[in-house]
């Protein structure tokens, strides 16, 4: 089953000579349960495209489905709702909430969307993310790769339709690097979770079932 679908996908930023032209007539699909790498280099288009997936900017053209639906043709209301629910994002550098403990901003997209915590589910996902020990701990009494397995939690607790990583093991040092994509691999394994994740290692992009390379702002070649 499709659970992703790019089509036309393009934008550009600014105008003149400042003209970028940062993506450029982009398409792909993705199957829910499919782990997807995007690597490319520095200035390729890569956040870019996941910011436009994840309904965080528009296109300047084209579309993209989560689900069935297209994400754009949703009002702002109707979009910020269907992001806090069907899409959990995880960036470089975490961004915990930095006045509550880890397990309530693993919970915080529920909260703010006034709904109930699944006990059983939370308790599993935070064994799964080995943080049982910091449940109650501050984000800054953590270590960088606590943090970042955080906010895999954070991501997964409302089950959304897609998970967007962007460089989620940038700022981790290798141990700790190994043990994020190991979580991002368990958490596609055991809850079929689709996750679309950045990466400039090729190393960790062939972790994932399928690569897209970007070049340019344009799909240059799939492995
Ligand atoms: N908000 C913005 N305004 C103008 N140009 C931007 C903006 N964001 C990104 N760009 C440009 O678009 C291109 C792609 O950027 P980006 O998607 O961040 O690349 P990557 O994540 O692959 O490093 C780059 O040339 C970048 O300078
Ligand atoms: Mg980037």
């Amino acid at each position: 089953m499709e659970i992703l679908r790019v089509e036309n996908l393009t934008k550009i930023y600014g105008k003149g000579n400042t003209k970028v032209v940062a993506l450029d007539n982009v398409s792909f699909s993705v199957e829910k349960g499919e782990f997807v790498a995007i690597v490319g280099a520095s200035g390729s288009g890569k956040s870019t495209l996941l910011h436009l997936i994840g309904g965080v900017d528009k296109p300047t053209s084209g579309h993209v489905f989560i689900d069935g639906k297209d994400i754009f043709k949703f009002s702002d209301d109707e979009l910020a709702i269907f992001r806090r629910r069907q899409v959990g994002l995880i960036y470089q550098f975490y961004n915990l909430i930095p006045i509550l403990n880890i397990e309530e901003n693993i919970t915080l997209p529920l909260d703010l969307d006034n709904r109930k915590v699944d006990k059983k589910y939370l308790d599993d996902l935070i064994k799964l993310l080995g943080l049982e020990h910091r449940r109650r701990h501050l984000p800054n009494e953590l270590s960088g790769g606590e943090q970042q397995r955080t906010s895999i939690g954070r991501a997964l607790i409302t089950n959304p339709a897609i998970v967007l990583a962007d460089e989620p093991t940038g700022n981790l040092d290798s141990k700790a690097s190994d043990e994020i994509v190991d979580l991002l691999k368990k958490s596609n394994r055991e809850y079929k979770q689709t996750i679309i994740m950045i990466t400039h290692n090729l190393d960790i992009a062939k972790c994932a079932d399928r690569i897209i390379q970007i070049e340019d702002g344009k799909i240059v070649k799939e492995i």
